[in-house]
């Protein structure tokens, strides 16, 4: 494999070349394409949470000036393919879950699409349904894989012999809420349809994905369907994969032919249309001996899914393989209930399945009398315990070191309860964080050299925030040996070159060895004596490394906190991490998505959590006013370190992914410094005060 060696404008923090358009507003994003003969559309959600519709009566708001259309399952479009049960919306009466697209009102402006909406009138057949996620649910099940293709259930060793006989154990379950993805922007898409397929501006993390999602379900083919996506604000993987939003832009813009149909969410529609983090109840078992030497490690978790479609969450994952022990078992159950379908959420698996483990190993510590950055330490595993395979780079051992020498570990005072003059009992926690290196296949890449003697680099990529403009013009420059400002970069739109989706962490690795591999294809056909427009393309190689060595970014996560005696108010003054991450391709936009993503893990730890009412099955707090995340005033000192160094088996540029792995450990970290400051062990999130006072 080609390795980009000599390096000039990766590394450097070059500042986002989409920031001027951002601050000016000029960066169009989904919902404000200028398109002509816009229609509005807005979503009818069903209020029930199990059966069917029985009636339908829009003829209130066909009343309604400017109404152009109601769409039910009446009149909806046959759709070509229910391979997607999610996707597979308006094509009969059923209702699977509360908040589930029963129809729509197109409009000629979004407050009349809204209002009239708001008077059609629905009635039911409602059936009993089932939304309460417990460890006795009477249908727990163990799925065939976890996400995206791990086993469900693993073990080596003999667990409960190493309880019995093991000097220290720990055995506690500990859990993590259901908890809704939130980005700034709401999912939104305009649609045209052509007569020979249609045009999307969509917000989303993967154009490409949308159009191989929506082309068989229209009986059309990929090149039918074209989505154009330059900027998105946010996703976390909620615009990861499609959802069934764009399909009724797609039935909406079917039924207006000629109108450019405009969809944006509500915030409290999200909750219930474009996945969420499932709960996740992890009972862990830690059998050690005096010393904190691991000889069991165990994390069996029950979480949800739905009945509408099957995602299998792999929370377990990382018990097996960070750490040394001889024993080891992981599993996986799932509740299937009448909810929304689960999906990605910001580090999907490894973020809930970090926090129960990291925090067992702090009470293991407590338990042990051993610093928890030496118990840490004690049990580095010098391969991966699992498949026995090298590591490719882990240098979690040295992240815990740098990081505790920033922190200011070594002043740790192992007594917890230590109390300042004004009530505040102050503590603190580390935990580990860990993310694998993924590389998805297929993406891509197009190189040519202009009249102007710029290069133009085409990828069908995606910048959901996080600086995917900058970073792969970086690459591209330094693999075609040029300036930076001698690229002109092209993303986010299917007239490109195919591109997976930014997810897993793997945009970098996928896209990033596309453009190399093109930029190596054009030197080699082109040499010295390119002219405009000399072309060549590349595609994203298999890594052959991928089976003989473990490959995870690793981390270290540090946490101060405040817990005031009296009212139980949780502060955090201050989180520090350092990252094991590979070589850092731009160091400013990379520590934006390290302290985003700790942000994230803060809001985990002490605020994030749907609340699903068991009568109605809807999220409760389904807003911004009611599910919390934090504010400015709720964020400290933030600082993200990295190891310098590069992991060149990873990809050509030896970078690790780095959009994930900062929300990892994070929320542990806090929950052990909880524990400090006050002796009290909250092992279910979030840790909110009430939690805290006696
Ligand atoms: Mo990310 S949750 O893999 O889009």
């Amino acid at each position: 494999m080609s390795s980009l060696l000599e390096t000039r404008a990766v590394g450097a923090p070059l500042s986002r070349r989409d920031g001027v358009a951002k601050v000016t507003g000029t960066a169009p994003y989904a919902f404000e394409h200028d398109v002509p003969n816009p229609a509005y559309m807005h979503a009818l959600q069903a209020t029930i949470a199990r059966g069917s519709v029985s009636g339908i009566d829009t003829s209130e708001a066909e009343s309604i000036p400017g109404v152009l259309s109601i769409l039910t399952y009446r009149n909806a479009p046959r759709l070509a393919s229910d391979a997607n049960p999610e996707l597979w919306i308006l094509q009969d009466a059923d209702v699977a879950f509360r908040g589930q697209i029963i129809g729509a009102v197109i409009a000629d402006s979004a407050e009349t699409a809204r209002e009239a909406a708001s008077r059609v009138r629905v009635s039911y057949d409602a059936r009993p349904h089932d939304v309460v996620l417990r460890t006795d649910h009477e249908h727990l099940y163990a799925p065939e894989k976890v996400n995206p293709n791990f086993p469900t259930d693993t073990e080596q060793g003999d667990v409960d012999a190493a309880m019995a006989v093991a000097e220290v154990t720990v055995d506690k379950t500990y859990t993590t809420p259901m908890e809704h993805n939130n980005p700034m922007e709401p999912h939104a898409t305009i649609a045209i349809y052509g007569g020979q397929g249609f045009t999307l501006y969509d917000s989303t993390q993967g154009v490409h994905a949308v159009r191989q999602a929506l082309a068989p379900l229209f009986g059309l083919q990929a090149h039918q369907v074209r989505v154009i996506s330059p900027f998105v604000g946010g996703g976390f993987g909620s615009k990861g994969t499609p959802h069934s939003h764009q399909v009724l832009a797609c039935l909406g813009a079917l039924i207006v032919p000629g109108r450019a149909v405009k969809l944006a969410l509500t915030r409290q529609q999200m909750f219930a249309l474009v996945g969420y983090r499932t709960p996740t109840i992890q009972h862990v078992r830690l059998a050690a001996d005096r010393d904190g030497r691991l000889q069991a490690i165990s994390n069996e978790v029950v979480e949800l899914t739905a009945k509408l479609k099957e995602f299998a969450e792999q929370t377990a994952t990382p018990t097996r393989f960070m750490y040394a022990a001889p024993h080891r078992k992981t599993s996986h159950r799932l509740a299937a209930l009448d909810l929304p379908v689960p999906s990605w959420m910001r580090a999907p698996g490894e973020c809930p399945g970090m926090f129960a483990p990291e925090v067992a190993l702090d009470e293991l510590a407590v338990a042990c009398r051993v610093d928890p950055v030496e118990l840490r330490i004690r049990n580095e595993p010098d391969r991966d315990p699992e498949s026995g395979n090298p590591w490719s780079t882990r240098r979690l051992v040295e992240c815990l070191h740098e990081g505790a020498e920033r922190f200011g570990w070594s002043d740790r005072d192992a007594t917890p309860r230590r109390r300042d003059a004004n009530g505040w009992l102050i503590g603190t926690g580390v935990a580990s964080a860990v993310y694998p290196v993924a590389r998805m296949p297929g993406s891509q890449a197009r190189i040519r050299l202009g009249d102007d003697g710029d290069y133009t680099v085409s990828i069908g990529a995606a910048d959901i925030g996080t600086g995917t403009w900058t970073t792969l013009t970086q690459i591209a420059a330094d693999a075609l040996a040029v300036d930076p400002e001698r690229i002109d970069l092209r993303i986010g739109d299917t007239q490109l070159p195919k591109a997976s989706v930014a997810g897993g962490s793997s945009g970098i690795t996928s896209w990033g060895s596309a453009i190399v591999a093109a930029a190596e294809n054009f030197r080699a056909d082109h040499g010295d004596a390119a002219a405009p427009g000399d072309e060549a393309s590349g595609e994203t190689p298999e890594n052959l490394d991928d089976e003989r060595f473990a490959m995870y970014a690793f981390g270290a996560q540090f946490a101060e906190v405040r817990v005031h005696a009296d009212t139980g108010e949780i502060r955090v003054p201050r989180m520090l991490a350092v990252f094991d991450a590979g070589r850092i391709i731009n160091p400013k936009t990379a520590r934006s998505q390290f302290i985003g993503a700790m942000t994230m893990g803060i809001s985990m730890a002490l605020h994030e959590q749907s609340v699903v009412d068991p009568q109605f099955g809807h999220v409760v707090n389904h807003d911004l006013a009611e599910y919390h995340i934090p504010v400015n005033a709720d964020i400290g000192e933030l600082d993200a370190f990295w190891l310098d160094g590069h992991d060149l088996r990873a990809n050509p540029m030896g970078s690790k992914g780095i959009g994930e792995i900062g929300i990892t450990g994070a929320a542990a970290a806090i929950a052990n410094a909880v524990f400090h400051a006050t002796a009290i062990r909250v092992r279910d999130l979030p840790i909110t005060p009430d939690k805290l006072l006696d």
